[in-house]
């Protein structure tokens, strides 16, 4: 990878990309969109690239359909740790047809109807976050809002209890390492000891479930999910929990908080939101586009295969940057523009294909409940400081985000 500027490369991990990486999507979108990076990826930029990629059958999510891993996995000493993931690979990281056989399977217990019936307490979380802080003038968005709401929810929809919740933080933070492009070898030996002590406590938790079952709640129903008459092996259910409740960790706390340092920037477009919450809906959706909370996602090429008059080869990898694609200005008008009611808006945030996110319906009811009742318990919202990202490239989010606000009575 190259550390000049100058250089048209694709390295997230520069400091000035990092912070802002859309000026470097513009460019190479327009001048190498079929790009091919110093350490041998291919970097689609393009909507309709990318689009296609998520959606190619000759291509894998499985990483042992990758040259790449193949090399790292002979260069470090992970031995055992590799071992039982390996077994059974969550269904992010499998194919068909063990994709579809996971996927139907987490379906039944995992329904948008069942989202929707969490309306009801999703709301009284927030209101109970914003009770805390309401009356002081100034909170952390990330700290007292964006990471508590959904760690909550997952928490509470599979019965972690509250005690167990601060070792669950540790162990995801050190697991989303992996999702990155590069990673260092001490972090990627941490994160698979975090993976095997989440997995081992998972396990526990699912005997405890299978001797007391509950009544609505999603580790029961996925103990309890069967399609014909074939039900999750136990490693396959512990990697099911352990990608769910990552998942419910990492992810939408980035989209919380980015939109509302988005909306921040906007004063215009905040102003609106808070005179016409009916915007919501679409509001979530223009700040999954604008700052995207998964920068990208990569796929393994499973025949020779040809983008644009490149040619790839079999067990190349070939990185499609969803926070690109979600600027093209071929796909948006006005791309840079936060637009809260932008239509269409066909973002590609939470992927496509048969590897669309599973959570994008609570993704949704969480940021479209939060958003909205921040603006409106905590009037004069402004930046209280600068904010903070977080180190992950692959995920984009903040680390803090310090505001003010007018103090309740
Ligand atoms: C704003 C929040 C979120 C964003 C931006 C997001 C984004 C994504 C993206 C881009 C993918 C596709 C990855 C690929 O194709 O390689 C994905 C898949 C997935 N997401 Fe999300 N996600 C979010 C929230 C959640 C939540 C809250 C959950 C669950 C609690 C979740 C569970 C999943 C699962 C299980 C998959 C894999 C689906 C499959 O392989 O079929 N996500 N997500």
């Amino acid at each position: 990878m190259s550390t000049s500027s100058d250089t048209l490369a694709f390295n997230p991990f520069l400091p000035e990309v990092h912070e802002d990486p859309y000026p470097l999507y513009h460019r190479l979108r327009s001048e190498d969109p079929v790009h091919r990076s110093e350490i041998g990826f291919w970097v689609l930029t393009r909507h309709a690239d990318v689009l296609a990629l998520l959606r190619d059958p000759r291509t894998s999510r499985d990483p042992r359909s990758s040259e790449r891993v193949e090399l790292l996995r002979a260069s470090v000493e992970v031995g055992e740790l590799l071992d039982e993931e390996e077994a059974a690979p969550s269904m992010l990281f499998v194919d068909p047809p063990d994709h579809t056989r996971l996927r139907t399977l987490v379906n039944k217990a995992f329904t948008p109807a069942a989202v929707e019936r969490l309306r009801a307490r999703v709301q009284e979380i927030v209101d109970g976050l914003l009770d805390r802080v309401a009356g002081t003038g100034t909170m952390d968005v990330v700290d007292d809002l964006a990471y508590p709401l959904p760690v909550t929810v997952i928490c509470e929809m599979f019965g972690v209890p509250e005690a167990d919740w601060d070792r669950f933080r540790t162990w995801s933070r050190s697991l989303v390492r992996l999702l990155d492009p590069l990673v260092a070898e001490d972090a990627f030996e941490q994160a698979l000891q975090a993976r095997l002590a989440l997995r081992s406590y998972l396990r526990e938790l699912i005997a405890e479930r299978r001797a007391h079952p509950a009544d609505d709640d999603l580790l029961t129903a996925l103990i309890a999910a069967e399609d014909q008459g074939q039900a999750l092996s136990e490693p396959e259910l512990v990697s099911m929990c352990v990608l769910l409740l990552v998942a419910g960790h990492e992810t939408t706390v980035n989209l919380i908080a980015n939109g509302t340092l988005a909306l921040l920037r906007h004063p215009q477009a905040l102003a609106r939101l808070k005179a016409d919450p009916s915007l919501a809906c679409s509001a979530v959706e223009e700040l999954l586009r604008y700052d995207s909370p998964v920068q990208f996602t990569s796929r393994h090429a499973l025949a020779e295969l040809e983008i644009d008059g490149h040619a790839v080869r079999t067990g190349e990898t070939i990185v499609g940057v969803l926070g690109a694609a979600n600027r093209d200005p071929a796909q948006f008008a006005d791309p840079d523009e936060l637009d809260l009611t932008r239509k269409p808006n066909r973002h590609v945030a939470f992927g496509g294909g048969i590897h669309f996110c599973l959570g994008a319906p609570l993704a949704r009811v969480e940021a479209g409940i939060a958003i909205p009742a921040l603006l409106e318990r905590c009037p004069d919202l402004e930046l209280g400081g600068a904010p903070v990202r977080r180190d992950t490239v692959t995920l984009r989010g903040l680390s803090s985000l310090p505001v003010t606000f007018r103090a309740a009575g």
